[in-house]
């Protein structure tokens, strides 16, 4: 009697591990392996971005008489561009030698066109795709961008991702200047200058390690999701809001590995920011000494709200503030500065010619 207790007790013990694999599959669903991304998104994506990687050099070299090195200005948005006057004058009186301006709104949002006469007329990209937070599709959205940039014109020498909350601090002299002349700029620089002419150029994206979510963040697609192409020791966070050298812009374009494993999508959204990660983990797998470790746009973290920074509002602006926002410890100043509430546009407007572009 107590041994055959003892056996159907031994018995059932010897089960339970058994119903656990049986039953566990249901309880705790296995990791994610599928991404969510529409195969056709992604088979556009292939085609444009193997175009962009053939069809453009990253070759800038001081020795090619080019006509003259420019910015491409790439904005992402879900919603109109309230601030398209504030940057039409920041463009205002400089030759479209300089700049091109690339636009990715999301097609799903009713979007109003800038009217003939903005700089954003004519610049929403073609293979723009729906976008949406927590999600790899903005890592997606800034590739379509680099792709079109790079393919559009082989003068674009800086890629400066933006958005529709981000406002300039200077003038386009001012950042032209500082990008491409300016000795003493980039206070990092190892190479900072010959005969007064900056010829070592460095991508301005933060690769940061010491932020105490990085592991949550890291295993949000599962423990052992990034291996064995991202270990953790090579993870890194920077904001989205940076400045890339054409060089980087391609080998963004180009990479498929890294993709794979960021398109994957995450248990938890509180823990997802896939391109927070993507571009900092890229580069510094990449090329870390190639990029300065800092960003060019100022946010305000103090007092973060479910992932978003300080929003800026009308009360807020003054020059005291964009004074205060250019201040850097890393360059002479920043460049850009976001999130701004659309109704901010008129102070920002009333305050643009005498404080904003005066520099
Ligand atoms: C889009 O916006 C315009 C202007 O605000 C409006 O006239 C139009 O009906 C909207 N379309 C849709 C599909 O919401
Ligand atoms: C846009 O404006 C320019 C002059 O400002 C004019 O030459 C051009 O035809 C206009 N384009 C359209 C599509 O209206
Ligand atoms: C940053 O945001 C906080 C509110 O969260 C505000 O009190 C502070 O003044 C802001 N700092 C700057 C430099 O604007
Ligand atoms: C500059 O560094 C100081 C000291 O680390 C820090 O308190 C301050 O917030 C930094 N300023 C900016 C604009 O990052």
């Amino acid at each position: 009697m107590l041994s055959n207790q003892f056996v159907l007790s031994f018995f059932l013990l010897l089960c339970l591990p058994i119903v656990f694999f049986l039953v566990a599959p249901h309880v705790f669903p296995p990791p994610p392996r599928e991404s969510l991304i529409p195969i056709s998104d992604e088979i556009d994506d292939q085609i444009l971005f193997r175009r962009a990687s053939t069809g453009s050099s990253s070759h800038l070299s001081s020795g090619t008489p080019h006509p003259k090195l420019k910015i491409a200005f790439l904005f992402l948005t879900n919603s109109d561009l309230h601030f398209a006057p504030i940057w039409d004058r920041f463009f205002s009186g400089h030759p479209q030698s300089l700049y091109n301006v690339y636009v990715h709104a999301d097609p799903f949002v009713n979007i109003t066109r800038p009217a003939n006469g903005s700089v954003f007329h004519n610049t929403f990209i073609a293979s723009a795709k729906r976008t949406s937070r927590a999600s790899p599709t903005l890592i997606s959205a800034t590739r379509r961008l680099f792709a079109t940039a790079l393919l559009d014109d082989p003068a674009n020498a800086y890629f400066a991702v933006l958005s529709q909350h981000c406002i300039p601090l200077h003038s386009f002299r001012f950042v032209y200047r500082s990008l491409f002349e300016s000795p003493s700029f980039d206070k990092s620089n190892p190479d900072p200058t010959s005969r007064g002419i900056r010829i070592w150029y460095r991508s301005f994206i933060e690769l940061i390690s010491d932020e105490p979510r990085l592991w949550k963040r890291y295993i949000a697609r599962g423990r052992y999701a990034m291996l064995p192409e991202v270990p953790f020791e090579k993870f890194r966070v920077g904001s989205h809001f940076f400045v890339m050298t054409r060089r980087h812009a391609l080998l963004t374009v180009k990479d498929r590995i890294l993709w794979r494993k960021f398109k994957l999508p995450c248990y938890r959204s509180d823990e997802c920011y896939p391109e927070e990660h993507y571009f900092p983990t890229l580069m510094n797998i990449k090329d870390p000494e190639g990029c300065t470790g800092y960003t060019l746009t100022r946010v305000n973290w103090t007092g973060t709200v479910k992932g978003h920074p300080y929003t800026y509002k009308p009360k807020d602006v003054s020059s005291h503030l964009i004074h205060h926002l250019r201040l850097s410890n890393h360059t002479s100043s920043y460049f850009f500065a976001r999130k701004f509430m659309p109704t901010c546009l008129k102070p920002l407007l009333s305050i643009a010619d005498s404080v904003i572009f005066r520099d």
